[in-house]
């Protein structure tokens, strides 16, 4: 008796089965791929890290300070938006003689573009949408529905710093418990 081969048409039938079911799994795999990185992102997503902001010294009693560093979770291709800054004033020595600072996020509490300071007026305008806040960083008038993020900090040794790249958003607004 001798082994025939399958009629052609079955033969055809059989490739296309295994070639549906193949780029199904393509498919599917692709697809998984970004779904994977969705559930998985924050497991790698970068922790908070101190970032030094200067010598205690090299801030004047009440002056506001615009400080600017590379923000931790830019990329190559940022450029100069790769930047960010806090407003920093030096408020002297508090009850427990410790070193006390306002270190606010420099981007408006509405949309967050940066604001700048205008010392001769004491406050601080918003170019965007005409925000404007008082000195101490709370709301004076415009479309911001709160005053400025202030900015976790620590003072180490003779050095301030700011927790990055821990920024401050409606839900977490990072009010320092000083
Ligand atoms: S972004 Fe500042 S007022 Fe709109």
């Amino acid at each position: 008796m001798t082994m025939s081969s399958p009629p052609p048409e079955e033969s055809r039938r059989g490739f296309l089965l295994w070639l549906t079911s193949a780029l199904g799994a393509l498919a599917t795999l692709l697809l998984a791929v970004p779904f994977l990185g969705y559930l998985l992102g924050p497991l790698k997503r970068k922790a908070p890290d101190w970032h030094p902001l200067g010598k205690v010294d090299d801030f004047p009693l009440d002056q506001t300070k615009l400080l600017t560093f590379p923000n931790p979770l830019r990329q190559p291709w940022d450029g100069k938006t790769g930047m960010t800054g806090v407003y920093v004033r030096y408020k002297g020595v508090n009850k427990e003689g410790k070193h006390d600072f306002m270190v606010l996020a420099m981007n408006c509490a509405h949309l967050g573009c940066p604001v700048t300071w205008f010392p001769q007026s004491g406050l601080f305008l918003c170019p965007c949408h005409g925000g404007v806040y008082y000195e101490d960083g709370s709301r004076a008038s415009g479309p911001p529905p709160r005053g400025m993020f202030h900015c976790v900090w620590k003072v180490d040794g003779d050095t301030l710093l700011v927790e990055a790249p821990h920024f401050p958003t409606l839900q977490d607004t990072l009010t320092h418990p000083a």
